[in-house]
């Protein structure tokens, strides 16, 4: 816990800080396949989400809590006695709960956003943790905008806290602002000022507005901190989140520089969880990403390639192994079987009892037999459609569409709605326009067409095209994708997919942008 201990916790919290980031919003069954990965992964604590934020927020947490039973389940509240009861609520099920309790401490938030005076805010600690550890051990407090808290009045706040019981104190770079130095010292006046603090594990939480956070979090555990919080692929608000794999990374490379630290993270599913998110979210990391990008290990340059080849060492600092990429970018063809393909799954992170494995093996198959290679991304765009999405009400059926120069673009969609197969015609200035309208005739819905975009997924003229459609409606947005080897039908899948994120939100109430925290 205190500085002695050489263990880092890694706090992921993906699923609801990331979730905050526009557009990546999960339904149920794709935040209970991600949180199954990140147990596999070996995180230590994942927080699954904001209980009071929503009805669908509540459930995800409590399924959850239900499932995953290895890993420390943790719920986000503020300091109002309703949002801890329903954190520990959803929380109830858990094998080891958690409930992360949080308020603003700057002045710029107690004036601006809170209109609160400093003793106030500590007596609503006080009152917080106290009410939570009633029926929890294990509390852990934040100070929101902590970095831009009086560091004084900061100290006194966590004191506030751990007499009260809190067990975790946690840091937040709220707004991406410290810098690595600052953080260290900041870090430093906390341990030597606030009694009690080597009893309880310290925290670093930082944002990345400035690209900072992983300097931040990695100056923060030299300081003294045993948890990181962090996100896959450093999805979050604005800038995002400090990513987990890249603090977990450089941990694991500079033993030297480690000071003898390290985490429990099982580094070779780290690229299975990076893509498993990316397929769920629908959103890729950018290719030069640190560690799990498609280019973070690929050499073009000729003397780079003569040295790789030579010895990996003269230009790998990591081996893909380490982090779980399959070495063998090109995989199966027409004549692999069931087996080979589940073994690529697992390879890929997708849990094979989660998709509907013998429609996504068929359309394997049938892409195979088209296609001359099928390659990682293939596959994870086949599966990405058949997640088994119990709570779906639209699913795609048929498309004809006819369209050219001389015709008038014209759609004939086909879907099941609430288990009734339906059928609607519609005509649009193109056959894109033609299918969308079709779709939101039957659907009856109708949001509006934020961004649209189709990428060849794999090199080559028969690559299959992936679309991407970003949708909103009463200030929700979310996105949709879909993949085919025809684009209209990737379109409609996009836009059904999406349609179905929205349903969600809307049937649980919960706002998919962030949560206004
Ligand atoms: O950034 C932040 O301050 C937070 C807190 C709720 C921990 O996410
Ligand atoms: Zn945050």
């Amino acid at each position: 816990m205190s500085a002695t201990d050489n263990a880092v916790w890694i706090f992921d919290t993906t699923l609801r800080d990331g979730e905050q980031s526009p557009g990546c919003s999960m339904n149920l069954s794709e935040k209970l396949t991600l949180a199954r990965q990140l147990e596999r992964l070996g995180v230590d604590v994942i927080e699954a989400g904001f209980p009071i934020a929503s009805d669908g927020d509540f459930e995800s947490v409590k399924a959850i809590a239900e499932e995953v039973r290895g890993t420390i389940i943790c719920g986000l509240s503020r300091t109002g006695r309703e949002d801890i009861d329903r954190a520990l609520q959803a929380l109830e099920p858990a094998a080891k709960p958690r409930v992360h309790i949080f308020i603003a401490t700057s002045d710029i938030h107690l004036e601006h956003k809170l209109r609160m005076e400093r003793d106030e805010v500590i007596q609503e600690i006080d009152r917080a943790v106290r009410r939570a550890r009633e029926y929890v051990d294990d509390v852990e407090f934040s100070a929101e905008d902590a970095t831009r808290t009086d560091w004084d009045f900061l100290a006194m706040v966590f004191d506030t806290a751990i007499a009260a019981g809190a067990s975790t104190i946690n840091v937040p770079d709220t707004v991406g602002y410290t810098m690595p130095e600052e953080y260290t010292r900041l870090m430093q006046h906390l341990s030597a000022n606030v009694p009690g603090v080597n009893k309880v594990r310290m925290s670093a939480h930082c944002h990345n507005d400035l690209g900072l956070g992983v300097a931040n979090s990695l100056a923060a555990v030299f300081a003294g901190a045993r948890q990181i919080e962090c996100t896959v692929n450093g999805i979050g608000e604005r800038a995002g989140n400090t990513a987990m794999e890249e603090v977990v990374m450089a941990l694991k490379t500079r033993p030297d520089m480690a000071q003898g630290l390290s985490t429990h993270v099982n580094t070779e599913e780290i690229y299975p969880t990076s893509r498993l998110l990316s397929s769920i979210i629908g959103v890729s990391v950018q290719p030069n990403k640190a560690i799990v990008g498609q280019n973070a290990f690929a050499h073009e340059a000729g003397i780079h390639q003569h040295g790789v080849l030579q010895a990996a060492i003269t230009y790998e600092i990591m081996t893909p192994q380490s982090i779980g990429r399959p070495s063998n970018e090109l995989v199966l063809g027409k004549h692999s079987g069931r087996h080979a393909f589940r073994n690529r799954l697992a390879e890929l992170g997708i849990d094979s009892e989660s998709i509907d494995f013998e429609e996504s093996f068929k359309r394997f198959k049938d892409l195979a037999d088209k296609k001359k290679i099928v390659y990682n991304e293939d596959i994870e765009a086949i599966v990405a459609d058949s997640v088994t999405h119990t709570d779906d009400r639209f699913e795609f059926s048929q498309l004809t569409v006819l369209t050219g120069t001389f015709a008038v673009p014209n759609a004939t969609v086909e879907l099941v709605i609430d288990g009734e197969p339906r059928k609607a015609t519609a005509g649009g200035v193109g056959p894109v326009d033609a299918v969308f309208k079709a779709v939101s005739d039957l659907t009856e819905t109708k949001s509006d067409l934020v961004r649209y975009q189709v990428n060849a997924i794999t090199a080559g003229l028969d690559a299959q095209g992936e679309v991407t459609v970003t949708i909103s409606e009463d200030g929700r947005k979310v996105i949709g994708h879909g993949a085919h080897y025809d684009v209209l039908v990737a379109s409609a899948k996009a836009y059904v997919h999406a349609l179905n994120k929205l349903e969600w939100h809307k049937q649980r109430h919960t706002v998919a942008e962030p949560k206004g925290i």
